[in-house]
């Protein structure tokens, strides 16, 4: 045979670690990772959350265990999650103004100010039923949530968020939310839009873990369809028009056609979340002796880079942060 022909050949950029990394297509850096975190009432609490092995919920008085972890790790953002001890019918401790996502952000932003903090908002962790809003029957009515979403998001900023991310599925959440900062001020703080949401089985570890499955009923009359592509498209679309300043696609790995579509189709950065369904299996398989952790929690990562995601927010962000550091990933 002659190969004297064969010009190109691949191989000659795969032979060297070094090699490698320079042609590498895809980057990743510790300050596009977000580390979602859990915080709830009570007092010195630091627990571990059985649904997410490794994850740990805390009170605000010992968020510093977890943010001195996150600082130290080199992860830049976190988002915050509140856990009430109380709930009712319309989620009243989410904009209360020592709710506990309020209490964290003042206690949190004084003590570990070199942290950027992004709040999640919704009614579901504080609503009495579970569900995203408030009802009308057996129904999330959606132009009755707008204002206490809206008026969540400003009680996060006064309080000290960086940026607000809704993550409810209401219709015209994110002019409501931006009108309501913008009259109080607050036009310069970002919005990220959970804007592709979908209505998903891997949130079940979450659920577990803030304590917020809806009591009846599920959430597929507000969050999307996993069978629907360009209702993605549609959504996203509503929001960029609303003013929203990040699309957030949600979850990752089971969605990376649609993270792909989203950002070619906008000029807008685009996160994905890297849900708790998503973190658990590769814990649990790993466990199992089944896989290597590592190995794949980098693939996975590197694979929502891959397909178009600038950001990434997962439970795995100070592990990433370490394997960066190794040359695992990066
Ligand atoms: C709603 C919210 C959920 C998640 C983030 N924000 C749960 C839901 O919609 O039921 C899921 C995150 C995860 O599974 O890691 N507040």
């Amino acid at each position: 045979m002659d190969f004297s022909q064969m010009l190109e050949r691949p191989r000659r950029l795969r032979g060297n670690p070094l090699v490698r990394s320079m042609v590498r297509e895809t980057r990743v850096s510790k300050s596009s990772l977000i580390y979602p975190m859990f915080v709830r009432d009570g007092q010195n609490i630091l627990e571990p959350i059985p649904s997410l092995d490794g994850q740990m919920r805390c009170s605000v008085d010992r968020m510093g265990d977890i943010l001195e972890d996150v600082a130290k790790s080199g992860v830049r953002s976190v988002m915050l999650f509140g856990i009430p001890d109380h709930k009712d019918e319309v989620g009243s401790q989410a904009y209360a103004e020592d709710g506990v996502v309020q209490r964290a952000l003042r206690w949190a932003k004084e003590r570990f100010p070199e942290l950027y903090y992004i709040t999640d908002v919704c009614m579901c962790e504080y609503t009495s039923h579970g569900h995203c809003g408030i009802l009308c029957g057996h129904e999330v009515d959606n132009d009755r949530t707008l204002p206490l979403i809206a008026k969540t998001a400003l009680s996060h900023v006064q309080a000290g968020a960086d940026m607000v991310a809704p993550s409810d599925m209401m219709d015209g959440r994110i002019l409501a939310i931006r009108q309501e900062l913008d009259k109080n001020g607050y036009t310069g703080t970002p919005i990220m839009s959970y804007a592709v949401k979908y209505s998903s089985a891997f949130y079940g570890p979450f659920r577990e873990a803030a304590g917020s499955a809806p009591s009846f009923g599920d959430r597929k009359g507000y969050q999307m369809d996993f069978h629907n592509r360009k209702e993605a498209l549609k959504e996203a679309a509503l929001d960029v028009k609303e003013g929203a300043d990040i699309l957030m696609v949600k979850p990752a790995m089971s969605y990376l056609d649609i993270v792909r579509e989203v950002a070619d189709s906008f000029d807008l950065p685009v996160a994905a979340y890297s849900v708790s369904g998503e973190y658990a299996m590769i814990k649990a398989a790993s466990q199992a002796g089944l896989i290597d952790e590592a190995a794949i929690a980098c693939e996975v990562a590197a694979s929502v880079f891959r397909a178009g995601a600038g950001i990434l927010l997962t439970y795995y962000a100070k592990e990433l942060a370490r394997w960066i550091d190794e040359g695992r990933i990066g």
